[in-house]
């Protein structure tokens, strides 16, 4: 929905949450009144928003982030009416495109910010999430992609979460070299995916480890195009010919330098078997939401080191120069065709410009809570 010229306000589509619990229960649809343009602030309207995992956690309540509820005028679904509720929109990712700018607001985070300009939300604790197709941001609370040669917002919106994940775990957990081996689970996932392609760019050699299923050999092939060394099957992950078979596929008899999880349970720990001693286990994930439980001798004989990697935390640590800088150089990937994004698949809450009923909007929103695919939301 277009802002209203008659009253100056904003009004959108916003997916909210204001209890946690079942995403296919809890994610509301309403049409809200963002109220008018703040003088000092920049009104956004969205483009695509991803549902990540992480989004469906933090709203079932198992994920450790703040959920900063605030007040929303909202029409009520059903009657029409205004109402109010209390709650968050869901959405940690997304892309838009700056439509007016306050006269007071300032420049954004990365320096001078114009109309038309495409921008990635990189800090608010404002329960303003990215399910929604207009915001109101703080000018200092966006980061503006400089250079849009050649990109679109579907590779846009994979920066924030799985490509900067992949990216910054193959830099930062442990040194490795050309030549090296990680051994990785869910490595379908988008995440997963990301990491094949920067392990392949950087030299290191990939064993990527999918859940058997009836179409495993075309799963496994599209991970060989993006340069997988290896694919193997969770149910024979364990087998001790496939182990040393596959060691000596990748040219690593001697075992992989580092073992990454985003699946939990004793299923992942049959990676320590493809690791050399002294290797590293990175949990970063935990698709099953099982536990891991590791036995004294691995600790004791193998001296594995077992750790855990949050990107929030180098995001926390870093300015958002070296966030742009980083996501600079992923992008100039995206352009030079060394990289692809994961196949995802819209969900348009518009149909030929125009915003698809509330009820509509609801019903594809519910549905995308347990979509098989990965799935973004589409606001063009
Ligand atoms: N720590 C961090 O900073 C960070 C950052 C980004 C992402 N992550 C985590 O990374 C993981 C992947 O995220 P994503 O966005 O890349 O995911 P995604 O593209 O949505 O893919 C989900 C992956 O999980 C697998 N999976 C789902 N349920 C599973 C189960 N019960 N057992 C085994 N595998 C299962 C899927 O495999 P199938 O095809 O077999 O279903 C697929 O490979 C998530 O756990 C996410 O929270 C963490």
């Amino acid at each position: 929905m277009t802002p209203k010229p008659e009253d100056n306000c904003v009004w959108g589509k916003a997916a909210i949450i204001s209890q946690e619990g079942d995403p296919t229960k809890v994610v509301k649809v309403y049409d809200v009144n963002l109220g008018e343009l703040p003088q000092d602030k920049i009104l956004v309207r969205s483009i695509s928003s991803p549902v990540n995992p992480s989004d469906l956690s933090l709203i079932r309540g198992s994920y450790l982030a703040k959920k900063n509820n605030r007040i929303f005028k909202v029409k009520n679904p059903e009657t029409g009416e205004e109402e109010e509720v209390c709650g968050f929109v869901g959405g940690n990712e997304g892309v838009g495109i700056v439509e007016k700018i306050g006269p007071k607001a300032g420049s954004a985070a990365n320096g001078s910010v114009s109309v038309g300009d495409w921008v990635v939300k990189v800090k608010g604790s404002d329960g303003l999430g990215s399910w929604m197709s207009y915001t109101i941001v703080d000018s200092d609370s966006i980061l503006v992609i400089r250079n849009k040669d050649k990109i679109t917002p579907e590779h846009v919106i994979t920066l924030k979460v799985n490509a900067t994940t992949a990216y910054r775990m193959l830099k930062d957990i442990v040194p490795l070299s050309q030549g090296d081996v990680v051994i990785q689970n869910g490595a379908n996932s988008g995440a997963g995916q990301f990491l094949i392609q920067f392990a392949r760019m950087w030299g290191f050699k990939t064993i990527n480890v999918i859940r058997d299923r009836p179409d495993f050999n075309e799963v496994a092939d599209s991970l060989f195009e993006l340069g997988a060394d290896a694919v193997v099957k969770d149910t024979e992950l364990g087998d001790p010919k496939v182990i040393s078979e596959t060691l000596e596929k990748v040219g690593a008899p001697g075992g992989a330098k580092m073992a990454i999880n985003c699946v939990g349970g004793d299923v992942s720990m049959l990676m320590v078997k493809y690791l050399s001693d002294r290797g590293t286990f990175v949990t970063y994930g935990a698709m099953t939401t099982e536990p891991i439980s590791v036995p004294a001798p691995i600790f004791i004989f193998r001296n594995i080191n077992f750790v855990g990697f949050w990107l929030a935390v180098w995001y926390s640590e870093n300015p958002y120069s070296k966030w742009a800088e980083v996501w600079e150089e992923i992008l100039q990937m995206f352009r030079e065709g060394k990289l692809v994004p994961q196949k995802m698949v819209p969900v348009p809450w518009y149909c030929n410009g125009s915003p698809l009923e509330t009820s509509k909007i609801q019903q594809l929103v519910t549905d995308s809570m347990t979509a098989k695919s990965k799935v973004y939301f589409k606001f063009d």
